[in-house]
């Protein structure tokens, strides 16, 4: 972005007659601009034509703070509290039981999947909400285990997401030795797929770089190989393009509490293409799976679609919660939203390149924007307090040990001023050694 003028260059005639910014021309001009004659007012214009500008306005978010941990957990839409209160007071206070057929709290997993179905590319009847990400996967794993009874592999990346290794480590020692966990470097991945490879589990984006997968090639690679693909897209969808069906996936699990908005602990949800459907059976064969709960027999009958891959009655409040953030996320046009989270995180990494030189950080994610999530990690060998430092004086991200400060762009209700803002302040921390100070070296339980 060399010069004044450029804001302007970057934005498009709405139908209203005002401006829009086109977030893919705008990342366009950022990287191949020079950050430093960058200008707040020109980003705050960008801000200011922004279509999904009014998309901010839904969360409770103040602009004391610049809240870059969207990737761990999305901030509180502001119609989430009105609909708890709605569902707690008046659903389950007066109309109690009832409600889960008044207010269709029998349906509202696959009503809430169908939605986030939207999302990744998944069609009506492939996704249900229930559970947590790690319960999903274990159920999931287990499923895609079972499909494949001659074949003794589940290969994933080494150094993914470790929860997922640990359930796979888990499901292997179930197994008395018929499965065993294959971890390779991700570089390696494709070619490993082999014989003996039943199903390929990966995070669709590296929870630490952000690097992404090419889903579709490694889902091609595999299925050639006669293996079945499992994604983990936490942190994935609502922030990058997904198109499961597109890639012919076979199954896949998520986080609500993410990008999504959800909430907390939100639940999870699973995706499992309809081909499978019917030849997959769920490990935890609970009631609320089975073709017809209230028969009370003691048999287990699968449900015969999606709905056999849920287990125990659904958590009501948490999916009302994660409902307000989907539906909120289905409001703003999907390709605008990942033109708008490349264009940020990119600004970001130039940003700090510009201004933090020389004070030891090193980019530790994909510098192409298409080959990134929506979040980027810097290395530091103080990160850990360096992102006190940073929280200290309200810009919010996260640390990954050792030493990987992690910042998440949500295009719903980050700003371009944000990434300015963010930028200034580690620059201050650094510059003046900010950060050391004992209490910003306490380890925290959460980092
Ligand atoms: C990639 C990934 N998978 C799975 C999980 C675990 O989700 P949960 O704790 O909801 O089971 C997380 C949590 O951060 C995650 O980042």
């Amino acid at each position: 972005m060399p010069s004044r003028t450029r804001a302007s260059k970057t934005s498009v005639r709405n139908s209203d007659g005002g401006t829009a910014v086109d977030h893919v021309a705008a990342g366009d001009l950022i990287r191949r601009g020079s950050a430093d004659a960058l200008t707040l007012a020109e980003l705050e214009a960008l801000d200011r034509n922004d279509p999904l500008r009014t998309l901010r306005d839904a969360f409770m978010l103040t602009d004391a703070l610049v809240y870059l941990d969207g990737v761990s957990l999305g901030p509180l839409p502001g119609e989430t509290p009105a609909r708890l209160q709605e569902v707690a007071a008046r659903q389950w206070g007066q109309d109690l039981i009832r409600s889960w057929t008044v207010h269709d709290w029998i349906g509202a997993p696959q009503r809430v999947g169908d939605k986030i179905g939207r999302l990744i590319g998944a069609g009506p009847g492939e996704v249900v909400v229930s559970d947590s990400t790690s319960v999903n996967l274990f159920k999931l794993l287990a499923a895609a285990c079972q499909l494949q009874p001659r074949r003794s592999v589940i290969l994933s990346e080494r150094g993914d997401f470790p929860n997922d290794l640990y359930v796979a480590q888990g499901l292997q020692s179930l197994s008395d030795g018929r499965t065993r966990l294959r971890l390779v470097s991700a570089d390696q991945i494709e070619a490993a797929i082999d014989e003996h490879v039943a199903v390929v589990l990966l995070t669709h984006v590296h929870y630490k770089s952000a690097a992404v997968h090419d889903m579709a090639r490694i889902t091609s690679r595999a299925h050639a190989q006669g293996a079945l693909t499992l994604w983990d897209l936490s942190h994935s969808a609502g922030a990058v393009r997904v198109d499961l069906n597109a890639a012919q996936a076979d199954f896949a699990v998520g986080c609500g509490y993410k990008y999504l908005n959800g909430g907390p602990g939100a639940p999870g949800y699973l995706f499992v293409a309809q081909r499978h459907q019917a030849s997959t059976a769920s490990p935890i064969s609970g009631w609320l799976g089975h073709a017809r709960p209230f028969d009370f027999i003691d048999d287990y009958v699968p449900a015969p679609g999606i709905g056999r891959f849920l287990a125990g009655s659904h958590p009501i409040l948490g999916i009302t919660a994660l409902e307000v953030g989907v539906d909120l996320m289905l409001r703003a046009d999907a390709q605008c939203r990942i033109a708008k989270s490349r264009a940020l995180s990119g600004l970001f990494v130039a940003l700090v390149e510009s201004r933090c030189a020389g004070q030891g950080l090193e980019l530790a994610s994909p510098r192409e924007p298409e080959a990134r999530g929506s979040h980027v990690a810097f290395r530091h060998a103080q990160g850990y307090a360096v992102m006190q430092a940073l929280i200290a004086r309200g810009v919010i991200g996260d640390f990954r040990a050792p030493d990987l400060m992690r910042f998440g762009f949500a295009p719903l209700y980050n700003r371009y001023a944000d990434c300015w803002h963010a930028a200034e302040t580690l620059r201050d921390v650094l510059q003046t050694a900010a950060w050391d100070r004992p209490e910003f070296k306490q380890r925290l339980a959460v980092t």
